[in-house]
Parts: C-alpha cells; sequence; structure tokens
C-alpha cells in the first residue's frame, strides 16, 4: 500500500516542479522565432488533427496537396517538392547563411536564398497597395466635394473672343508627353502592384502544381500582368526625357517669388471671386510643377534602382547624408542605417517608389481636375495652346502685361478667336 503512496507522491512532486523546470530552460534558450500563423500559412493544431485522423477539410501542407485534391504529389515534377521529408536543418542553415550555395549568375548576391530580415518589408509592401488606394479615393472624395461646394471657377467677365498664346507645340509636346507616359505608368504600376497581391496567389489558395504550370503556360491576367510590365519598363524612359523637357522650358517660371505670397494671402481665388495678380505660373502651379520635378525625379531614379536591380543602390548613401545632417533627430529618429546589404538596398527601393507614386499620383489628379471641370478654360492651354484673354488675365495678370509690354502696341500676339 505505500509503494502507490510514493509514487503518487513522486508523480505530483514531478507536477509541482514541472512549470519551474520549463521556466528555466525558458530563460537560458536563445528567443524563439514566433510561430508562422494560419494566415501566413502555418499549420494549425486541428489541421494537424484532422490530417491524422484522416479527414479532409484539413489545409495541406505547403505545397503539397494530395494528388488526389489536385495538388503536388511529394517529389513528382520539376516542382516536386520533398514533402514531410524536406530537410528542415538545410532550410535553417539557408536562413542563416550557413549552407554552401553555389549560382550560376548573380554572384554573392544572388546566394542569399533565405533574407528574413526582410519580413518587416514584405508586411509593409502588402500594406501599401490598401493604403495607397485609400489616398487616391480620398483625393477623389475631397475634389467631389470641392466640386459640389465651389462649382466649376467660371470666367467672371466672360470670354473676350481674343486668345493669346501661351504654350508653344513643343511646350504642350513635352507637357503630354510627361502626361501621358505618368498616366501609363500610374495605370501600369498600380496593376502590378495589385494584381500581383490578388492574381497570383488569391488569398486562401494552396500554390498547386497545376496552378503554377497555367501561369508559365500564360493564364491571361498572369500574361496581362508580364504586359504591363514590360510597358512599365520601357515607358520610363518618355517619362524621364518628358520629366528633362518641362523642367528645362519651365524653371524659370517657377521660381519662388514674393507675389507667390499674396496669391497664397488670397487663398489662390479658389475662395471667393477674385483672382490675385500672378505671372506665368501662379503659387499653385509652382507647387505643381515642383512636386512632379522633385518626387517624378525620385520616383524615376528609385525606379532606375528597380530597373537594374543591385547595380544602382540608392539608400545607405542617401542615409549617409542626411545621417551627416542630423536629420532623423529632427523628428526623434536614430541614425538610419548606412550599410544596407544589396536585398535592403533594393526594399527601401521598392517601398520609396510605391509610395511616392501614390503621393504624386493623388497630386496629379488634382491638377487634373483643375485642368478640366475644375476651371473653365484651362483646358485651351494645354489643348491648343492659345487661350482667352480674359482667362490669362483674370489667372494671370502680371503675365499678360509682360507679353503686352514686350510686343509692339497694338499686335500683342492676339489673335482673333475663331
Ligand atoms: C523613370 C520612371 C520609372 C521607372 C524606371 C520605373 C520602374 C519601375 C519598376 C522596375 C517597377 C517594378 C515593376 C515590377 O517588377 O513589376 C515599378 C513598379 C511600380 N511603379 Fe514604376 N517606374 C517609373 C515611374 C513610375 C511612375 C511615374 C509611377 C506612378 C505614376 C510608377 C508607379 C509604380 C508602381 C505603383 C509600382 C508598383 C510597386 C510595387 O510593385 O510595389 N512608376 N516601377
Amino acid at each position: 500500500m505505500r509503494r502507490p503512496a510514493l509514487l503518487i507522491a513522486f508523480l505530483a512532486g514531478l507536477t509541482l516542479l514541472g512549470p519551474a523546470a520549463r521556466i528555466h530552460a525558458q530563460a537560458v534558450s536563445p528567443p524563439e522565432d514566433p510561430p508562422v500563423t494560419a494566415a501566413e500559412g502555418g499549420q494549425t493544431l486541428d489541421d494537424i488533427l484532422a490530417r491524422q485522423r484522416g479527414e479532409g477539410g484539413a489545409r495541406p501542407l505547403r505545397d503539397i496537396a494530395a494528388p488526389a485534391a489536385g495538388g503536388t504529389p511529394p517529389g513528382a515534377g520539376p516542382l516536386g517538392t520533398l514533402g514531410p521529408v524536406s530537410d528542415s536543418g538545410q532550410w535553417d542553415r539557408f536562413r542563416h547563411g550557413t549552407e554552401k550555395v553555389t549560382v550560376s549568375a548573380g554572384g554573392d548576391t544572388a546566394k542569399i536564398v533565405i533574407q528574413d530580415g526582410g519580413m518587416w518589408w514584405q508586411k509593409t509592401r502588402v500594406a501599401t497597395a490598401p493604403w495607397g488606394g485609400y489616398l487616391l479615393l480620398a483625393m477623389i472624395v475631397l475634389l467631389a466635394v470641392f466640386y459640389l461646394l465651389r462649382g466649376r471657377i467660371r470666367l467672371s467677365h466672360g470670354p473676350a473672343g481674343i486668345t493669346i498664346a501661351r504654350f508653344s507645340a513643343l511646350e504642350r509636346f513635352a507637357h503630354w508627353l510627361l502626361a501621358g507616359s505618368f498616366i501609363l505608368l500610374g495605370l501600369t504600376g498600380l496593376y502590378s502592384l495589385f494584381a500581383r497581391q490578388m492574381l497570383l496567389s488569391p488569398p486562401g489558395t494552396a500554390n498547386t502544381e497545376a496552378a503554377i504550370l497555367a501561369r508559365q503556360g500564360g493564364a491571361p491576367a498572369e500574361t496581362l500582368l508580364a504586359y504591363t510590365k514590360w510597358i512599365h519598363n520601357n515607358v520610363a524612359w518618355a517619362f524621364i526625357l518628358g520629366l528633362i523637357l518641362v523642367f528645362v522650358f519651365w524653371v524659370a517660371h517657377n521660381i519662388p517669388n514674393r507675389t507667390d505670397l499674396v496669391w497664397f494671402a488670397k487663398g489662390g481665388g479658389l475662395v471667393g471671386k477674385s483672382h490675385p495678380p500672378a505671372k506665368k505660373f501662379n503659387a499653385g502651379q509652382k507647387i505643381i510643377f515642383w512636386a512632379v520635378i522633385l518626387l517624378g525625379g525620385s520616383v524615376a531614379a528609385s525606379g532606375l534602382s528597380l530597373l537594374f536591380p543591385f547595380d544602382l543602390p540608392l539608400f545607405g548613401k542617401t542615409f549617409a547624408v542626411l545621417n551627416q545632417l542630423g536629420a532623423p533627430g529632427w523628428i526623434g529618429l536614430d541614425p538610419l542605417p548606412e550599410q544596407l546589404a544589396p536585398q535592403e538596398e533594393m526594399q527601401f527601393a521598392q517601398l520609396w517608389h510605391a509610395i511616392v507614386s501614390f503621393v504624386l499620383m493623388a497630386i496629379i489628379i488634382a491638377h487634373i481636375y483643375i485642368g478640366t471641370v475644375g476651371m473653365e478654360g484651362a483646358w485651351d492651354a494645354m489643348g491648343s495652346g492659345e487661350v482667352d484673354l480674359n482667362w490669362a488675365k483674370e489667372h494671370h495678370s502680371l503675365w499678360v502685361e509682360e507679353v503686352e509690354a514686350k510686343s509692339s502696341a497694338g499686335s500683342t500676339q492676339a489673335t482673333p478667336a475663331e
């Protein structure tokens, strides 16, 4: 009788000691990686138990769906996997850079098979699509509200019936080259960002061999993705050329001056009926110009960095300059990292490219609004290049005075409207 009692006492002691022993073990072992969640494709206990009971409904292990379910049989075919016999030790060595990797191209950079320091980037990238979308929608809603409140900005005294030359054919060519390429780049960039996330691997679907082979055979959405990427990469050159031409033609007219302060003080004529004086470009247009030049230039630079992977690293050097200026401290940040791995350079380039593109697209939507529905007479400036004299006097009075002063009396480059 005493033996069972001793055994029970011993087991009870073990139960009490258990947690303490485990706590000790936790204290000395290195921190564990956070488990992969079900949303990230990890297996849940329910999945494992369901599979052990031989029930359907359990999500297949990644890439090893049962052949009956149309998945990839372990080890079969060119895309077959090792399935449950996959060597986790090898993946661990890949991850920590201790596996010997040989590559036929790409040098040392291509030898990094897993770069889990990039998880923050992956998560941020996935978030840029919805947040960027909200930004564009917010701008559209804002403009719609503005339109409802203010209506179309009309000519106070109606058209004069006489036009004045505003932009030469070359200036308009530069503008439309920039605008046309921008719209194409915006649409193809958006398609590439959204389609990649939504079409290539719809949430909750397994990446089966059948799906991968269908893609290689050119499923419509993926084929379109390949075309849009090709358009994006090539139209980029037209955008760069347009940017340079527009800069050269208009920089002199976009240097800030004192009239801009008056323009701002009077709300730019957007509120109320009177229009403050302005030269060829008013302060609002100057903001658009510099946003296009600076943000567009930055989008182009990061785009080139993406176009020539690993060959044009920009961020380590930029961060070094910012650190020297002490810029991170201005907003309470620690110095930025200056030594970036090639993969990190690409990650920063991608995020910067996408985020700045969204900001610029939002600004350009407002620009398009003012140039079309928002303001009577504005479209003609970039359409025919000739604007009504009354429109010119209302919106750019100082410019009209300059043009008239330059012209000989009576022939102010003004031509009767047809
Ligand atoms: C010189 C100009 C540009 C170059 C060289 C360039 C290059 C690139 C490259 C190489 C990519 C990655 C494409 C891929 O792998 O699928 C990309 C993505 C993208 N680009 Fe551009 N681009 C330029 C201008 C623009 C402009 C002006 C916009 C916006 C109006 C834009 C918006 C985007 C967007 C939204 C993406 C998707 C980002 C992502 O996949 O996360 N790009 N660009």
